[in-house]
């Protein structure tokens, strides 16, 4: 079994010219190391899974425990940065109907990723008699979506069990010295961990920010860091085929990359690659547009208009290898669905005809395929494919000619959502908003 993630263009590359590609390449790489790019004190991650220590490891590990050990349900407060890394992994890692078996340990929910006033209302309907804790992670301390649902369960939490029990059993996930979050965690006696200042959210996965959830889900965060400081000393050569490739398509008129999957599993890991691609290179009116699908389910979907529809997108496969588990398709007497000629195979045998399959029609249909492949879905693997994906994402946006280390233009949706709440501050934009909206 090949033992790390792997970046194949053989059906990407036809009849791209890449020497001057994979010069611009190396000097971006170049410049990300070096720290002498645009954004360049958001630079944290790069060396991060190798600066992660045992003390560090370990006090996560306490802090999980202690959690495991209190509480039946763990919400875990955040959106953008602060709430993908985690749900990611966790998601990958477990038991698809994990909601409805009893497994050990607390089951981990998440919100404070939307404003959805019904589903706020689910989880506290859920947790209400139970004993859970709270992890709310904002690196700001400010953003509003975590900002309600911390102030609803925080307001639950204490009149349910006590402000004794809240206190023990909410941790924060904050800025070193900034924030409301800093303030409140310092006042009430919460207990904390830092979000580097140089660390940017997406880029947070490997910090307390992803590594405190997906301990307390019961996963090893030891072999995820491990496995992302095998591609931190190991894996450039991965990261700039990855890097050129999607950059000479794009410049060949393929502006969007479809993140495809095959494995159910990886649904939430191509939401955090969305957020990472998205954030990291949509400025300056640039950037490859990352969408996804989820195979073979869009196949009977989207599947027509990727293989037949306008031609300006490539697609990225994220194969794996092996699957945990092995389930065989029985054969049937009267075999009236005319499945008997894959009686015996397992299933998986058949999504991998499926996989392949369809990168060749969807090649023969005009659109470019990657190929990426992870030996298999576990710790060791996750860890490899974030830190693959983090470094080509630097590498990339510097390739485009931005900074991929900023989002100024998340704000624009906030300004207007403030001036409409009318929030103290904001008066002149609500005036303003109030006219446009009356013309
Ligand atoms: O990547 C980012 O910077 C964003 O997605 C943020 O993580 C997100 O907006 C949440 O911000 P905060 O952690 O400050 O609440």
């Amino acid at each position: 079994m090949n033992d790390k993630i792997q970046v194949i263009t053989k059906f990407a590359l036809q009849g791209h010219e890449t020497q001057a590609l994979q010069d611009q390449a190396l000097a971006a790489k170049r410049t990300l190391e070096s720290g002498s790019g645009a954004g360049n004190d958001f630079l944290g991650w790069l060396h991060l899974p190798s600066s992660i220590d045992d003390q560090q490891l370990s006090a996560l590990e306490a802090t999980a425990a202690q959690l495991r050990n209190q509480c039946e349900y763990v919400v875990c407060i955040g959106i953008g940065g602060s709430y993908l890394g985690a749900k990611c992994i966790i998601e990958a890692l477990s038991d698809h109907f994990a909601a409805y078996k009893a497994v050990a340990g607390p089951k981990v929910l998440f919100a404070g990723s939307n404003i959805g006033e019904d589903y706020l209302y689910d989880l506290m309907d859920l947790v209400r008699g139970h004993k859970f804790g709270i992890i709310v992670i904002s690196k700001s301390g400010t953003t509003t979506e975590p900002g309600i649902a911390f102030r609803i369960f925080k307001d639950m939490l204490e009149k349910q069990q006590g402000k004794e029990f809240a206190a023990r059993n909410i941790v924060a996930i904050t800025d070193a010295r900034r924030g409301a979050l800093r303030s409140l965690a310092d006042k009430e006696g919460y207990q904390t961990y830092v979000i580097p200042d140089n660390v940017g959210g997406r880029f947070s996965v490997l910090t307390p920010v992803g590594l405190l959830p997906i301990a307390v889900a019961g996963f090893d965060i030891r072999a995820l860091v491990a496995g992302a400081v095998e591609m931190e000393q190991d894996g450039d050569e991965q990261v700039l085929q990855y890097a050129i490739a999607r950059n000479a398509l794009y410049r060949s008129g393929k502006k969007i990359e479809v993140l495809a999957n095959f494995t159910p599993r990886l649904h939430f890991i191509v939401e955090w690659w969305k957020q990472l691609y998205g954030e990291s290179e949509g400025k300056d009116h640039k950037g490859i547009f990352p969408a996804s699908v989820d195979f073979t389910t869009d196949l009977h979907s989207m599947g027509q208009w990727i293989q037949d529809g306008e031609r300006t997108i490539f697609e990225t496969v994220l194969s794996v290898g092996d699957q945990q588990h092995e389930v065989i398709i029985p054969s049937d007497e009267q075999d009236l669905d005319g499945l008997n000629y894959i009686a015996g195979k397992n299933v998986d045998y058949v999504n991998k005809m499926a996989e392949l399959g369809t990168r060749l029609a969807h090649v023969d249909g005009g659109v470019p395929n990657l190929l990426i492949t992870m030996p298999a879905v576990n710790e060791r693997f996750l860890g490899q494919l974030i830190y693959f994906f983090e470094k080509a994402c630097g590498v990339s946006g510097y390739m485009l000619g931005v900074n991929p280390f900023d989002q100024p233009g998340v704000e624009a949706y906030k300004r207007n959502m403030f001036a409409l709440l009318e929030k103290p501050g904001y008066e002149e934009a609500t005036r303003a908003i109030k006219e446009k909206l009356n013309n």
